[in-house]
């Protein structure tokens, strides 16, 4: 396949008809189902064969021929949803399914051809309830069958997003378990937009507009609160999903479960002799074809003026390191869970699996000019397999046309804290060494009822001159936790794992190890064992990056416990464009990570790697959030 670059139109995810107006109460139904789907790859090559979600709720999705991803939704803080997740996928996956790891049937006599594929949809970023998070034992399928957290026996799951928290770019994706890659792979993923007063400075409602905060919008010709402009429609906002494919000759998608297929694909082979075939692969980070918004390296026109692009990496495992053409800047304004308390000017922007990054890019001054948004991160970082240029290198185009139709604003200089803006984000400062510094440094936070990691056999009773701190705050470490890498499962497979630096790795069936009480704010620590960085994504509750700091530590075989855990240099904070609310955090190899989250909802929760062949294949746990008296 060779693909001409920069003829398909980037769709446009926040077009009426195209996205969900989910901003009023109210209820909506989203379908799973095969078709067709135009990846844009050139003339003559034959429609894909893919997955979508499709809603009456977005009558020209489906117009428009897009049988890949789903509509945007969009909602409005304290605007509380209903969502009818509705299977009508056939009895047979578009992809290779391994049957060998920890997902759907296994320990049951479930089958895909009997049953269908299990599905789940996950709010990823969204502050749900427990039954209707969508986790990966949520499963169900086009027949009835569902996991053991599946709300019913049926081919359609009622959840409720109750949108209580702030305005932030989160998305929908398949959940399933140990299939989740595939799903993905196949279609399943779409946006969620969630808007607050502060969110949006006029755009598509000017009843809620705010100057101070006056960001680059959409201005559309619909009927909403009255708003009904007669003007052509006009688009400054769009959602920006990258992703990477494989595609066979004949133009339909392509996922390497062998060594045969790998090489066939022109990779070298990751698997042992012994693994099985379909087999998961360590990683999927080498697609040599670029998506964005469902099409192969597109072009989308601007005007010379400021836009705001909310960027998420849909990839499986490949990380982006993201650079406009001719010294054009991103001004970041928002991190996975909303914005920053000022724009960061970056000239590089990283985005990990999973994550988000909200941005203003400025035209102006480049009437005329074709730019090109390029990747110079190879692969998944810590594999540096080179960039081609040609390809992978580059992700999509701007042409920037002459005309301005609604003037622009200023960008901001503070997006939180300021009269008329949302709080500043909370920071987190303060020494702890005895019990009554950390009740005078109780600011509304509860610190005290917890369990700190203390030398302490009373885990009630911590003593508090010897309790684990974080070396930048002062504050109390809760858990410590780690990522590990088993080089050998049952199958010879290398399988990268999760669990804790005294139990070691753990297995995602292993018993529950981690308890948090509902309201609580804890620090956690997380330790990366392993050789590669993996973004580790937290269900339920954002999180704020406290700091990052090298170590080095003691143990008998890969996945067992950490012992003489000694720290190499200093502490070091979060760089200014991940200062803000995350919900996927990458950690480096032999880095620790410390975080501070508050939880909300009781319930079990998930932790786990975005790198989906990574949660699919062990490296995801389950924690609990414990209601009062529980
Ligand atoms: Cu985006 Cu648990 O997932
Ligand atoms: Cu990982």
């Amino acid at each position: 396949l060779t693909i001409d670059k920069y003829k398909n139109p980037l769709p446009n995810l926040l077009q009426p008809g195209l996205f969900i107006d989910a901003r009023r109460k109210g209820k909506y139904t989203i379908t799973m189902s095969q078709g067709t789907h135009d990846f844009g790859l050139g003339e003559g090559i034959p429609l894909a064969q893919t997955w979508g979600y499709h809603s009456p709720s977005a009558p020209t999705w489906d117009a428009a021929g897009l049988n890949y991803l789903g509509p945007t939704i969009v909602a409005q803080k304290g605007k509380p949803i209903t969502i009818n997740w509705q299977s009508k996928l056939p009895k047979k996956h578009l992809l290779p399914v391994d049957t060998t790891i920890h997902w759907a049937y296994t320990g049951t006599n479930y089958s895909i051809s009997k049953d269908g594929v299990p599905v789940v949809a996950h709010l990823h970023g969204g502050k749900s309830k427990s039954k209707y998070d969508g986790l990966p034992d949520a499963w169900f399928t086009s027949t009835g069958q569902g996991g053991k957290l599946a709300i019913n026996k049926g081919a359609t799951q009622a959840y409720k997003y109750y949108n209580d928290q702030q305005a932030a770019t989160i998305w929908y994706h398949d959940h399933a378990l140990g299939i989740t890659r595939l799903n993905v792979y196949a279609g399943l993923a779409g946006f969620y937009i969630l808007r607050d007063n502060h969110d949006t400075g006029r755009p598509d409602n000017p009843k809620t507009s705010r100057i101070e905060n006056a960001l680059p919008g959409n201005y559309v010709n619909f009927d909403y609160q009255g708003d009904s402009r007669k003007d052509p429609d006009v688009y400054y906002e769009y959602p920006i999903v990258i992703q990477d494919k494989i595609f066979t000759a004949d133009g339909q998608l392509f996922y390497p479960a062998s060594n045969a297929d790998l090489a066939a694909a022109g990779l070298e082979a990751m698997l042992p002799p012994s693994a099985p075939n379909p087999s998961v692969i360590p990683e999927f980070g080498s697609g040599n074809v670029i998506l964005v918004n469902g099409k192969a390296w597109p072009l989308l026109d601007v005007e010379p003026r400021k836009y705001r692009f909310r960027l998420l990496n849909g990839s499986d495992s490949r990380f982006y390191s993201l650079q406009l053409e001719k010294g054009l800047d991103f001004y970041q304004i928002g991190t996975d869970l909303g914005l920053l308390n000022k724009p960061v000017k970056l000239s590089q922007l990283e985005l990990a699996p999973g994550q988000r990054a909200d941005v203003i890019v400025d035209f102006k001054g480049y009437q005329g000019e074709t730019l090109i948004l390029n990747n110079f991160a190879g692969g998944i970082t810590s594999e540096p397999i080179p960039n081609n240029p040609d390809t992978t290198g580059q992700i999509m185009a701007f042409k920037v046309g002459n005309q301005v139709t609604v003037a622009d604003t200023p960008l901001p200089t503070t997006l939180r804290g300021g009269k008329g803006q949302p709080d500043a984000l909370p920071t987190y400062t303060g020494l702890v060494t005895d019990q009554k510094i950390i009740q005078k440094f109780n600011d509304g936070i509860d610190w005290l009822d917890q369990t700190f990691v203390a030398s302490s056999k009373n885990p009630k009773k911590p003593d508090f001159t010897k309790i684990v701190k974080d070396p930048l705050t002062g504050l109390p470490i809760a858990k410590q936790l780690a990522l590990f890498e088993n080089p050998s499962d049952d199958f010879g497979r290398i399988t990268p794992m999760l669990g804790t630096i005294r139990d070691g790795a753990l297995m995602w069936h292993d018993p529950i190890t981690e308890y948090v009480q509902l309201g609580d704010t804890e620090i956690w620590e997380i330790y990366n064992t392993t050789r590669d960085s993996h973004p580790i994504h937290l269900h339920e509750a954002g999180f704020q990056l406290l700091s990052r700091q090298d170590f080095t530590a003691t143990q008998i075989d890969p996945l067992a416990p950490l012992t003489n855990i000694q720290y190499q240099g200093a502490a070091t904070p979060a760089a200014p464009q991940e200062a803000g609310i995350l919900d996927t955090v990458v950690i480096e190899p032999g880095e620790v990570i410390r975080v501070a989250a508050t939880f909300e909802l009781p319930g079990e929760y998930v932790w786990h790697c975005h790198i989906l062949s990574h949660e699919d294949n062990e490296m995801m746990r389950p924690y609990e959030i414990l209601a009062p008296g529980a």
